[in-house]
């Protein structure tokens, strides 16, 4: 049986104070919550804050993401033993918001993959289709080619302690979510893939939806069979929200 997960993306939102007050939230509200997995993935220069706040509750931690190099001459750059440092365990992994706006190519989410994995962090992998890709039919073959690129370079087994989060790039932000059989669908599709190359490894992968994930959605999507929980950006700065999509899975 999977274990699901929520995972909250702060992007770059949050300040000292703010997060004060939202991560002693998310303490408290999730005190005792079993259901699942839960996580935030802040912005780097919040880690030790977040760290020294969430050590000892159930909520677990991790970045947004992570340079490919183990170290060197790469300014401005983050590694895979850094974010180690302050005990992260999860790291989100090409983004759409990194492909769209930094130039991630499939080959470099690769790998940042690899070198999260290789590190002992969990990678959050994202991948979704534009919507002019969902309109012109080639959702799939989108998505295929995404996670390819990353099973060709990490292999199989590296998705045994990872997660894949299907976001579809005009859900993301935009209060327009996938209905819950559209999102299955893809999620479906995904573990298929998997499957292809290690039937069990595919049973185990856990993979996340997200996009406009609300209180008001979660129980619905995090129902369907192979959604196995979610990325939760904008709601996850509302602590009573995140924590109401949390407890929307089911125990
Ligand atoms: P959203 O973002 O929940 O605000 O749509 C999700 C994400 O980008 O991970």
């Amino acid at each position: 049986m999977r274990r699901k997960l929520v995972a909250g993306n702060w992007k770059m939102h949050g300040s000292l104070e703010a997060n004060q007050q939202l991560l002693g939230a998310l303490v408290e509200g999730l005190r005792g919550y079993d259901a699942a997995d839960v996580a935030v993935c802040v912005p780097a220069p919040y880690l030790a804050q977040t760290r020294s706040m969430l050590s000892g509750s159930n909520v677990a931690w991790g970045a947004q993401n992570v340079s490919k190099h183990a170290s060197g001459a790469y300014t401005g750059e983050i590694s895979a033993s850094m974010l180690l440092d302050f005990d992260c365990r999860y790291v989100l992994i090409g983004h759409s918001e990194r492909r769209a706006l930094y130039g991630e190519s499939d080959h470099a989410a690769a790998a940042k993959f690899v070198a999260a994995s290789q590190a002992g962090l969990v990678p959050v992998v994202c991948v979704g289709e534009t919507l002019s890709e969902r309109e012109t039919g080639v959702t799939e073959a989108v998505i295929a080619r995404q996670i390819e690129a990353v099973l060709s370079l990490a292999g199989v087994a590296a998705f045994s302690n990872a997660v894949i989060a299907y976001e579809p790039v005009w859900a993301i932000g935009t209060g327009r979510t996938a209905t819950p059989e559209q999102a299955q669908q893809v999620h479906a599709f995904i573990r298929g893939l998997i499957r292809q190359h290690d039937a069990a490894v595919a049973e185990g992968l856990v993979i996340l939806y997200g996009g406009s994930v609300k209180a008001a959605n979660a129980a619905s999507l995090f129902g369907q069979p192979d959604i196995d929980g979610g990325l939760v950006g904008g709601a996850s700065l509302v602590a009573d929200e995140f924590v109401a999509i949390c407890k929307a899975v089911k125990s």
